[in-house]
């Protein structure tokens, strides 16, 4: 099947032109074309993403991208051969998610009225970064090295700057989230840790490579931050009172160590390279003694663990995740390739596959597609 799919839920906007055929469990996915422009570099003056900027972006970047990667692909733009659009709908910044409906929706009519009819189908974000880790990047090279499996039941640690989320996926297309952050997701907690540090959004890489610059310097640091909610009899997430500690944290060494000052009231280099370690050892503690937590539950029904999303490409994180793995017998980890990790247009067309074999009613639904923010997964 050919497969346009588009992405905007946030702050990039990509397209990606996939042949996709196969088995849902190993699809063979081929990327015809795949662009992406991240507007990252707009946004780090805000210190996160603004939507009606990010709107904005869109709207002028998609008209480009599709261009490129029909170019890339070979493909005609006035009558391509293509069998559906796939679009994110949500979650996601809602202004954001209308710009690239819109485009598809357009698009979809445009070729419609010029041929054969092609249908545009709405996609869930989070299915998206679930089937991430079916592609392989190698797999489109000349080595034609096959695309990953994956075998269900799978438990998905979806790890985002928008969602912290344990989803229990019984069969494709029917997911249970069994937890989720009661506040802050965990890719946000690291932009906002970043930004007291005085470091440019999207934090989370930045925090990694401190913490493992005290980490390559000293074996320990001499204080620790909280693990909220790491008790707690269920499996939900809270990471505002780590930030909050974070902040105190700020606030006490200033006050009181010599290491802090240095002169001109910044935090020395030191002391923010032993805070972001103390940071990412809490958040990733918490992660991975909750993925345990509901392994340990669903028992040993679980044949993969999906770990996904932004926060997905954390070294700390998918190391620790690499000793859980290890210890449950027939449990095997899917990562997402890095340049899977943060957002992309591949895992919408993947998702966007999956859906419609699934549930191949979507082709001939003729409704309008809604923007829904607060989308989740359900079964
Ligand atoms: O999935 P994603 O691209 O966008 C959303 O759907 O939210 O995730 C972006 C998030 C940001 O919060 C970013 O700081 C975080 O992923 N992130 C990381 C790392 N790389 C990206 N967080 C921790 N460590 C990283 N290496
Ligand atoms: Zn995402």
């Amino acid at each position: 099947m050919k497969i346009l799919s588009i992405e905007t839920s946030c702050d990039e906007t990509a397209i990606a032109l996939l042949d996709i055929s196969g088995e849902l469990a190993r699809p063979d996915i081929k990327v015809l074309g795949n662009t992406l422009l991240s507007q990252v570099a707009l946004h780090e003056q805000y210190g996160g993403v603004f939507p009606a900027l990010a709107m904005r972006e869109h709207q002028k970047n998609l008209p480009i991208l599709l261009e490129q990667t029909f170019k890339e692909a070979g493909y005609d733009l006035e009558q391509p051969d293509i069998d559906f659009i796939a679009v994110t709908s949500g979650p996601g910044l809602e202004p954001a998610l209308w710009t690239g409906i819109t485009f598809a929706e357009d698009l979809g009519k445009k070729w419609s009225a010029s041929g054969r009819k092609v249908p545009v189908v709405p996609v869930n974000h989070m299915e998206g970064h679930i089937y991430s880790v079916l592609y392989r990047t190698e797999s489109n090279s000349k080595s034609q090295a096959p695309n990953h499996k994956l075998d269900l039941p799978a438990l998905a640690l979806l790890v985002s700057g928008g969602h912290t989320e344990l989803v229990h996926i019984k069969d494709f297309g029917d997911y249970e989230i069994i937890g989720r952050t009661l506040d802050d997701a965990v890719g946000e907690a690291f932009d906002k840790v970043a930004r007291m540090l005085g470091l440019k959004y999207p934090g989370g890489p930045k925090i990694s490579e401190l913490a493992d610059k005290s980490r390559a310097k000293k074996p320990e640091i001499d204080f620790k931050l909280p693990r909220p909610m790491i008790h707690s009899q269920d499996l939900n997430f809270s990471f505002s009172g780590l930030k909050t500690a974070v902040l105190y944290k700020i606030r006490d060494t200033r006050r009181d160590d010599p290491r802090y000052a240095e002169g001109s009231g910044k935090a020395s280099e030191e002391f923010k390279q032993d805070l972001a370690r103390a940071f990412e050892d809490a958040a990733v503690e918490v992660l991975v003694k909750k993925t345990r937590k509901a392994l340990e539950e669903l028992d040993s029904d679980i044949k993969t663990l999906i770990v996904a999303g932004g926060v997905s490409a954390n070294r700390r994180l998918s190391h620790e995740i690499k000793k859980l793995t290890s210890q449950f017998s027939h449990l095997t980890l899917r990562l997402p390739d890095k340049a899977l990790t943060t957002d992309n247009a591949i895992m919408i067309g993947i998702a966007g596959f999956i859906s419609i074999s699934t549930n191949p009613g979507l082709l001939r639904n003729q409704a309008a597609i809604k923007a829904s923010g607060n989308l989740t997964l359900s079964s």
